[in-house]
């Protein structure tokens, strides 16, 4: 039998499904009610002191949509607007009605020691499991010097880590933001600083372009708009990215998200080094009730394979990324067209000539591969529109 149970820096997760900090965990209420319906934690939206203003903009979404479906997510959302005392009182009573839940506060400061102390001194007498330093939002709060301002800053990474793990009494994990040229370095500096984790992906920064009718950006305030953060499916290669060479360069905890949108997303995270994971924008689409087909999709997989836990899954597709150079290039596949499938549209011969190599031909209504001067890029495969072709020894 598998089991999604699993256990990080000494904290036991029923199964490795948490919300991430967002507007699914903005309440108490609806925590409460995600955690009725089976998350396993909770990372909460984050709290800030409570004299730092929040000013919220309307609307603050945009989305992409494919074929009817939601598949990129922008948004300009700021942090918590509840008093820490809300949440004191909230993180009480969740884990009196859920002992077993993780609550994992996420908290954000002005550059200043005591702002982030007096922040942990006053959630260390609550039951809370972890900290999660919000290092990463890459809207409103960077104007303000915190956010993303935070993280793309080695120097004040490593001080504000520092102030947290002077004083906090539970695990820090510090949440990334993949806004920079190389995610390591920020992590290799906050391991340093003495982080017990990491959480990754932040949102992307990014912008969700202009209406050609109207003329104004597609997430308009009173006719203007501002660079926002990018979620959802479009950003998960983006997440894989960041969390693999997280694995890659340090032994701590993950706790990996970016565009999980199903179990498979999940497993891949944690084949690519994230011990559990987290999800915002696929809840806000369609709400806590993915977490049934989360677990039970995960859990037969386990199953399947033979996994008697999570653990067995994770980091096992690290070994196979290098670098370039180390890919072996005397490695060559070439398109093997099925004639029966081929619908003889000739779109992977055009694209093929119109990108390079002019490797396809028509003979005799049959679609030819000339070995000369195919370099097996596998482009023609991916533009099928009958799914024709394999790319094959
Ligand atoms: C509307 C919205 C608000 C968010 N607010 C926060 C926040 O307060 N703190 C934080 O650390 N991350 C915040 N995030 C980022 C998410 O926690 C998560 O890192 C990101 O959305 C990527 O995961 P996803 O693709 O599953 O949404 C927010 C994301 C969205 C879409």
């Amino acid at each position: 039998m598998s089991t999604l149970k699993t256990s990080v820096s000494g904290i036991e997760f029923e199964n490795p499904f948490l919300l991430a900090s967002a507007p699914p965990t903005a309440s108490i209420e609806s925590i409460d009610k995600a955690f009725d319906m089976g998350w396993g934690g909770a990372v909460l939206k984050t709290i800030t002191p409570d004299d730092l203003e929040m000013h919220d903009a309307s609307p603050r979404y945009a989305t992409i949509k494919s074929k009817g479906k939601i598949i990129g997510f922008q948004n300009i959302e700021l942090l918590s607007h509840k008093t820490i005392q809300y949440w004191c009182d909230g993180i009480r009573f969740l884990k009196t009605k859920y002992p077993n839940k993780v609550i994992i506060a996420s908290i954000m400061a002005p550059v200043e020691c005591n702002a982030w102390q007096n922040l942990v001194r006053t959630l260390n007498s609550t039951p809370i499991d972890a900290y999660e330093l919000n290092f990463s939002c890459p809207h409103g709060m960077p104007e303000r010097n915190i956010g993303m301002a935070i993280g793309t800053s080695v120097e004040i990474s490593i001080l504000i880590t520092s102030w947290v793990k002077a004083v906090a009494n539970k695990p820090v994990f510090v949440k990334l933001t993949p806004n920079v040229t190389d995610i390591t370095w920020i992590a290799k500096a906050v391991e340093k600083a003495g982080c017990d984790g990491f959480a990754a992906i932040n949102t992307v920064q990014g912008f969700m372009g202009v209406n050609l009718n109207t003329l104004e950006p597609n997430l308009c305030i009173d006719g203007c708009s501002t660079y926002g953060g990018c979620s959802g499916e479009i950003v998960k290669p983006i997440g894989f990215k960041c969390v693999a060479q997280l694995r890659q360069c340090s032994d701590l905890p993950i706790l990996g998200m970016g565009g999980i949108t199903n179990w498979q997303d999940a497993a891949q995270y944690i084949t690519l080094g994230a011990d559990v994971v987290q999800i915002c924008t696929e809840v806000m689409i369609n709400g806590y009730g993915i977490i049934d087909n989360l677990k039970t999709g995960l859990l037969n997989y386990l199953e399947e394979k033979g996994m008697k836990d999570l653990n067995e899954l994770k980091n096992i597709a690290i070994p196979k990324i290098t670098s370039h150079e180390k890919l072996n290039k005397e490695h060559h596949l070439y398109p093997n067209i099925d004639n029966e499938k081929c619908g003889k549209c000739g779109k992977c011969i055009k694209i093929c000539f119109e990108s390079e190599y002019h490797a396809l031909k028509k003979k005799e209504n049959i679609i030819e591969v000339d070995k000369t001067t195919c370099e097996g890029c596998s482009l023609c495969s991916h533009v099928c529109p009958q799914n024709a072709i394999t790319m094959v020894e």
